[in-house]
């Protein structure tokens, strides 16, 4: 099978709730590149990596760690939590994996603090009924300090003393706006400079050693977290995350020039997933749902909530397709969806009989009792298990149709079609 040009610079982007299956495409991947690069988001991304039925789950630490030969680096535009990534980085270290001299964390990445998670579950509470179902792990404050220009960035843990002090300042101006917030500033700064010790060695300008790794050829994979409907400009806001999750985050979050890059290749599970609240227009809140999920083992990777299911929305494709400019598609578990009669495919949102031209701003439109309707192309679906399919061709005749009419409606080739968990479950068209 002849392997697709992707040049030297590849994106990877979720173009629905996230879960795709980013981080399996990208530890295969990974071989081919010298760089595997994060960009946005923090611990609230969970990129689960099957070898040889060992299950590893990255939250912060770049997808490419188990190629051996691959450098990695946390880039500026995402949000660190210290405690958990020296976690990780223990974790990988037990299983023989050693990240020294190939893993490099932004100096301009902003640290998530306990008070961060602890404000994230505040604001979820004062929510009440509007809860947004976040993660908790304090992303939305973490940025939040960032925007208002008061965050601490990985940088500032080289000075030890001004950190400090810039710590206790920030903490008691935040403690004036949420005072029942209770917080330990002694035991938390104790394990800051615990951790600062283990991993001063991998702070660097990334930007500058990024584009130098540009000038020099070589090849970079930058990993998308969360995903396009997720992010907070584009996506079902406020059912969002709190950053650009989308290419525009990938191209602030890494200093990457936006004309460097080559290839951005989306990730679309062959039905929809959710975690979370927010509208989910094609959500099977039914048996089929149930079916997805168990088959599909659908549940959240970072907090291992059951994910909410629902039939592929070709309306979140397009739209996914047009904000990020893809260029290629890996169309992901294809192989859950066997044993189905039929396999729905939303094509189009009426609201008062009038089709939408895009997915909407306005969330209100979204709601069956506002008056959306759905419009379905029905496809038959197909009984084989597709788990030892090595190419296009071994697809049963039904899957085919299936993918042919997703390009078809989408307007993009599936380049890559996943049929199972392990690595080498993975059909190059
Ligand atoms: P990510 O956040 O986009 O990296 O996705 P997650 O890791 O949170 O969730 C995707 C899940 O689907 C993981 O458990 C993957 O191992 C699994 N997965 C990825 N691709 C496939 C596939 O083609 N078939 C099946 N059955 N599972 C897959
Ligand atoms: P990956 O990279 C699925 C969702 C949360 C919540 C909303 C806001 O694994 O695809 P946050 O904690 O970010 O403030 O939560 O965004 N969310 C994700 N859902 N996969 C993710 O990442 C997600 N990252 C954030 O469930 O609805
Ligand atoms: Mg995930």
């Amino acid at each position: 099978m002849s392997q697709p040009n992707l040049g030297n610079v590849t994106a990877i982007i979720g173009t629905q709730w996230g879960d795709e299956g980013k981080g399996k495409l990208v530890d295969i991947l990974a071989e081919q590149y010298d760089w595997i690069v994060r960009a946005t988001g923090g611990a609230n991304a969970g990129h689960t990596i099957y070898v040889n039925e060992k299950k590893f789950v990255f939250h912060q630490v770049p997808s490419g760690a188990l190629q051996l030969n691959t450098k990695m680096i946390i880039g500026n535009g995402c949000v660190i939590n210290l405690p958990s990534l020296a976690d990780e980085i223990q974790l990988l270290t037990n299983e023989g994996i050693s990240l020294a001299g190939r893993f490099f964390i932004s100096d301009r990445a902003h640290l998530v603090c306990d008070y961060h998670k602890k404000i994230d579950v505040l604001q979820e509470e004062m929510k009440g009924g509007k809860k947004i179902g976040t993660t908790g792990r304090g992303i939305g404050p973490a940025y939040s300090d960032k925007i208002n220009r008061m965050g601490l960035r990985v940088g500032e843990l080289i000075n030890w003393e001004k950190f400090e002090a810039h710590y206790r300042s920030n903490l008691a101006h935040i403690q004036k706006m949420y005072p029942a917030l209770e917080h330990n500033a002694e035991e938390e700064l104790l394990a800051f400079k615990q951790h600062r010790e283990e991993l001063l060695p991998y702070i660097t300008d990334t930007v500058t050693l990024l584009h130098a790794q540009t000038l020099a050829g070589k090849k970079i994979l930058l990993e998308g977290a969360n995903a396009t409907m997720l992010d907070v400009d584009y996506g079902t806001y406020p059912f969002v995350t709190s950053s650009n999750a989308s290419i525009g985050g990938i191209i602030t979050g890494t200093g990457i020039p936006p004309r460097n890059i080559d290839s951005i290749i989306g990730i679309l599970k062959a039905y929809t997933t959710r975690v979370g609240a927010g509208p989910f227009p094609s959500e099977l809140d039914n048996e089929t749902g149930e079916y997805l999920r168990t088959k599909g083992g659908e549940f959240g990777s970072t907090t291992g909530r059951p994910r909410r299911c629902g039939w592929m929305d070709t309306v979140v494709a397009r739209y996914a397709v047009m904000i990020n400019g893809l260029t290629h598609i890996n169309l992901t578990k294809l192989d859950v969806l066997t044993g189905l009669e039929t396999i729905r495919i939303v094509t189009g949102y009426k609201v008062n009989g009038k089709t939408l031209e895009s997915f909407p701003s306005d969330l209100d439109q979204l709601y069956r009792e506002n008056g959306m309707e759905l419009e379905y192309l029905d496809m038959p679906g197909w009984t084989e298990p597709l788990d030892t399919c090595a190419s296009f061709e071994e697809l049963p005749a039904n899957a085919q149709s299936y993918v042919k009419k997703l390009e078809e409606i989408i307007g993009l080739p599936m380049t890559f079609i996943g049929v199972g968990y392990n690595r080498s479950q993975l059909i190059t068209k």
